[in-house]
């Protein structure tokens, strides 16, 4: 068996041959160099897909292609750009990180890591890799597809989620880290990680590192990476009412500290569990909560399952149509149908809208 460190200068040759003659994924902010972008496509990608990614930074560079048009931008139309994205919080550090950028440091992206890290928005595993995709410093990134890359690699079993595992394995990925290329090597290993060992079904036999790789010789791909913790799922049930009067539809902004903070909504029941509703109990409902009697109900929505990070979403839009405001709603925003093309919707929501509304 090879030595640590043979082993350790093999993952860091291997990967790097393979970025530079087999990686084929091709995405647009490869090989850029400006930090703004770069810091753009990042909060992206934090909790969102290449592909679901890719247009969304393209019309972001379009439409604020320096970080002082973004600054300048209204709060309003960058949320209608994000729209879809999810985790509105990013939407919004950007904002505040843009500004803050464009008053604090003139418009001129900070160039050090402990700067950089400090940022709103902006954590570890961003912060390495804007420093070294921007500066080439020499920052690993971090995070679960590295650490199920180094498990199986050098076979090991601590649980990635462990204290003691994020120990041993942010210390491994500093070691195997090539510190004169950086930015390199931090492409290499995400794009290998998603697209070669992946955590279903990893590409094996198509894999440079292969030969010294300690769970494909001793069986154990599979078993690794180990995982303390399976978190178990909040669910939350959501009732929209869709309440039309004269072709204008209730519409409320989301803000309290929750999800989808500053995004519109309808009219909102939430309920811890399932609710069945037919015409008799909604009804009732209308009545006994908001003393209505004259609603005609058109519809109710199947159930729309969206999945979050540590909460499953079940939503159902039941639409009713009023004669007139009912005095409880009067304080409400009313739209009219066209506007709500110009508000930003949680995506179950716009989903809904787009088939059955517009
Ligand atoms: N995930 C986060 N940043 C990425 C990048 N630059 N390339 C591919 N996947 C990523
Ligand atoms: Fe991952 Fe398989 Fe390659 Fe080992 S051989 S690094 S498990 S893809």
């Amino acid at each position: 068996m090879p030595s640590l460190l043979v082993m350790i200068n093999k993952f860091t040759d291997n990967l790097m041959l393979w970025h530079k003659t087999k990686n084929k994924r091709v995405m647009p902010w490869k090989e850029e160099k400006d930090p703004y972008k770069i810091w753009l496509s990042e909060i992206i990608l934090q909790q969102t897909r290449v592909e679901q990614g890719w247009s969304y930074y393209e019309k972001f560079i379009q439409k604020y292609p320096t970080i002082f048009y973004l600054a300048k931008a209204k709060d309003e139309d960058v949320f209608k750009l994000w729209e879809g994205l999810g985790y509105y919080n990013r939407c919004k550090n950007l904002l505040f990180t843009a500004r803050l950028i464009v008053k604090n440091y003139n418009g001129k992206f900070p160039e050090t890591y402990n700067e950089i890290v400090t940022l709103k928005g902006v954590g570890p595993y961003t912060a390495a890799a804007i420093a070294s995709f921007a500066y080439n410093l020499p920052y690993a990134v971090i995070d679960g597809n590295v650490f199920r890359v180094l498990a199986r690699y050098f076979e090991i079993e601590t649980a990635i989620d462990s204290t003691e595992g994020k120990k041993q394995f942010t210390a491994l990925a500093n070691k195997v880290l090539n510190k004169q290329n950086a930015g390199k090597y931090n492409q290499a290993i995400m794009d290998f990680g998603a697209t070669v060992c992946k955590p279903l079904k990893p590409l094996c036999s198509h894999c440079v590192l292969q030969k010294n790789c300690m769970a494909y010789n001793n069986g154990s791909v599979n078993k690794l990476p180990v995982k303390e913790k399976t978190i178990t799922k909040k669910r939350r049930w959501l009732y929209y009412f869709l309440f039309e009067c004269n072709s204008k539809v209730l519409v409320q902004k989301r803000i309290a500290k929750d999800i989808w903070q500053n995004l519109y909504e309808l009219y909102l029941l939430e309920c811890n569990e399932q609710q069945y509703w037919n015409t008799e109990t909604i009804q009732q409902w209308l009545k006994e909560q908001l003393n209505i009697n004259t609603a005609v109900m058109e519809h109710t929505s199947s159930v729309i399952t969206q999945q979050l990070t540590h909460q499953q979403i079940k939503a159902q839009i039941i639409k009713i149509k009023l004669k007139k405001i009912p005095t409880v709603l009067q304080k409400h925003q009313w739209k009219k149908i066209e506007e709500l093309k110009q508000l930003a919707f949680p995506k179950l929501l716009n989903e809904y809208f787009q088939n059955n509304l517009f």
